[in-house]
């Protein structure tokens, strides 16, 4: 067993990739299925606040864009819950967590999109935020995970540049439209900052993540750097982040920000937010009418399987 463990440390520690057969401690398997899955879950949960306003676009342009990027989300959740069955998941017990409140999603998602200006505000923000959280995990130690985040990064990519380019035709349209953007991204900044985790030093998942190259960097590591990349970005689209205590400190070479309410973040995490139960209903809903679905397939994949089955 100690060769075992000596192996794995070796493998952390010279950067080197951990394998579906390759030996593991208990807990690196177990966080790694925390993480993985709950990545997962908010990917899918993740479809709903923009899949509500895929029947609303102005324009078959804007549809087609909203569709393909609501597919993408489909698409990445079951590409990560297939990460979690590589260490022995299953992805039926995985939903019926999420379900029964035991595993949890971004908070993010638990925010209502009241205007058309918030489906592009969540693609630049809040993608641009996962993009910020999702490339380092791209060095993640666990293979199977870090593979996924570099197909996931590249659709992020352009999930973050529609939102941009939907925000800045807004923003050249009317008074009425600038003023629906701003309504949006005052909305949305302070719960895209949440999306990163508690403080460091509320965070008791971050030192062991980080010592097993699980995270790459700490929650509050890419929250500043989320926050220095987009600042430049509000200004070039004209809007103004909901921050008076948001101004660039050279002697950090950081912008410094106002304090998070981290009372709201808990209470959102703790199901208080203001879609948290529509959110799992929809998402339970979706679960039993596709169970039908689920034995076709099983029937179907049995049948071809033959009576010997393999
Ligand atoms: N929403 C919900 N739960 C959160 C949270 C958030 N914004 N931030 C932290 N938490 C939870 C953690 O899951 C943990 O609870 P648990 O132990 O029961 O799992 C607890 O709060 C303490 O937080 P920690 O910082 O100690 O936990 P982690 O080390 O796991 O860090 C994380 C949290 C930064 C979200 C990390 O899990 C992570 O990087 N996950 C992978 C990326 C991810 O899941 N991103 C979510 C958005 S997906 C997305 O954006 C899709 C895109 O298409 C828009």
């Amino acid at each position: 067993m100690a060769d075992l463990e000596e192996h794995f440390e070796r493998t952390i520690a010279s950067d080197r990739r951990v394998e579906p057969r390759d030996w593991m401690p208990d807990g690196y398997r177990a966080t790694m299925v925390r993480q993985i899955a709950q990545h997962a879950h908010s990917e899918i949960i993740g479809m709903q606040p923009e899949g509500e306003w895929i029947t609303r676009a102005p324009t078959l342009r804007r549809k087609a864009i909203l569709l393909a990027k609501v597919q993408d989300e489909a698409g990445h959740g079951l590409y990560l819950y297939s990460a979690a069955e590589t260490l022995g998941a299953d992805r039926a017990e995985l939903t019926e967590m999420l379900l029964q409140g035991r595993q949890k999603y971004s908070s993010i998602f638990n925010y209502p999109t009241r205007t058309y200006a918030d489906v592009g505000v969540i693609g630049w923000l809040v993608d641009g935020a996962a993009i910020c959280n999702q490339v380092p995990l791209c060095r993640s130690s666990y293979g199977p995970y870090a593979r996924a985040m570099i197909r996931i990064c590249k659709e992020e990519s352009f999930h973050q540049r529609q939102g941009y380019e939907l925000l800045a035709a807004m923003m050249a349209g009317t008074a009425a439209q600038r003023a629906m953007v701003q309504g949006a991204v005052d909305r949305w900044w302070w719960p895209a900052l949440m999306m990163f985790g508690p403080p460091d030093t509320s965070s008791p998942n971050t030192a062991r993540s980080m010592a097993w190259k699980i995270k790459r960097h700490t929650n509050d590591e890419l929250r500043q750097r989320f926050v220095d990349v987009t600042v430049p970005q509000a200004r070039v689209l004209g809007v103004t982040l909901p921050d008076p205590e948001l101004r660039w400190n050279a002697e950090r070479g950081h912008h410094d920000f106002g304090p998070i309410d981290w009372s709201e973040l808990k209470r959102v995490i703790g199901g208080g937010g203001p879609c948290n139960e529509r959110r799992i209903a929809v998402r339970r809903a979706a679960h039993e009418d596709g169970a039908w679905v689920r034995e076709a397939a099983t029937a179907h994949a049995a049948k071809r399987a033959g009576p010997g089955g393999s």
